[in-house]
């Protein structure tokens, strides 16, 4: 089952993706975590989206598809795969179809994650990671269970996203809403499209996505 999760900044798609890994034994595939990753290793590909994504804005759809090409190709064929902030243009909504069928994969759903932007500022400014296991946390929604210690692999060291301020969020949101809403469409006329309310619990989220995967 190949799926793509898609919802503004903060809407919860790394959440559920991950999620999905641990209940489904999915791979989940995010271009912002692969172009961290090439940042923080200097990487030619990291060199050139180091400054556009601390600026909020999106990174070449050259250099993403790339990356989730190479990225597929790793994979047996029978894995899972969820898409996490992939795609992001009409140009990658291309791109994918072409990388699924060259793999003789298809695309099942598309789910999308409704939430209220407003609320999502809130969500994106009190995120962060464990440095080591990249478990998501947040500093009012889910704290690690003994203060300080990453539930899942007993690191004390966290890290926050520099592009997590109020106001590259805002960017993130503008570039969401003019170049990434506008391929749903593309994915409703093949009535693969679900939506869920991302407003919800983490929990409750998680029961909607798994309803829709199992019908
Ligand atoms: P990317 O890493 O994809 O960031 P994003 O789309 O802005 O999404 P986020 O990771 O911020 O949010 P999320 O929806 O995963 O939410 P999360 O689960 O963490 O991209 C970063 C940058 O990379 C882009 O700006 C761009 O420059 C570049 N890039 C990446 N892909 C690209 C592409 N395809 N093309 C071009 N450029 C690309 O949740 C947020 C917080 O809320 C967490 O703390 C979580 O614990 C909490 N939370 C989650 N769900 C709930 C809930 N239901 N209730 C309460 N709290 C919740
Ligand atoms: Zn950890």
């Amino acid at each position: 089952m190949n799926i793509i999760l898609l919802g503004p900044p903060g809407a919860g798609k790394g959440t559920q993706a991950q999620r999905l890994v641990a209940e489904r034994g999915m791979v989940q595939l995010s271009t912002g975590d692969m172009l961290r990753a090439a940042v923080k290793a200097g990487t030619p590909v990291g060199l050139k989206a180091k400054a556009v994504m601390e600026a909020g804005e999106l990174v070449s759809d050259e250099i993403v598809s790339g990356i989730i090409g190479e990225a597929l190709d790793q994979l047996s064929a029978n894995t899972g795969v969820i898409f996490d902030g992939y795609p992001r243009t009409a140009a990658q909504a291309e791109s994918l179809d072409t990388l699924l069928a060259e793999r003789n994969r298809q695309l099942d759903h598309v789910i999308e994650l409704e939430v209220d932007e407003d609320a999502l500022v809130d969500r994106i400014t009190g995120r962060f990671t464990c440095a080591s296991c990249g478990e998501g946390y947040h500093d009012r929604y889910k704290l690690p269970k003994a203060a300080g210690i990453c539930d899942k692999c007993g690191s004390s060291d966290f890290k926050r996203r520099p592009d997590d301020n109020e106001e590259t969020v805002r960017t993130r949101m503008a570039e969401y809403r003019a170049k990434t809403a506008p391929i749903l469409p593309i994915y409703e006329a093949r009535g693969i499209v679900s939506r869920v309310d991302g407003m919800a619990d983490i929990g409750e989220v998680s029961q909607a996505i798994g309803s829709i995967l199992d019908s």
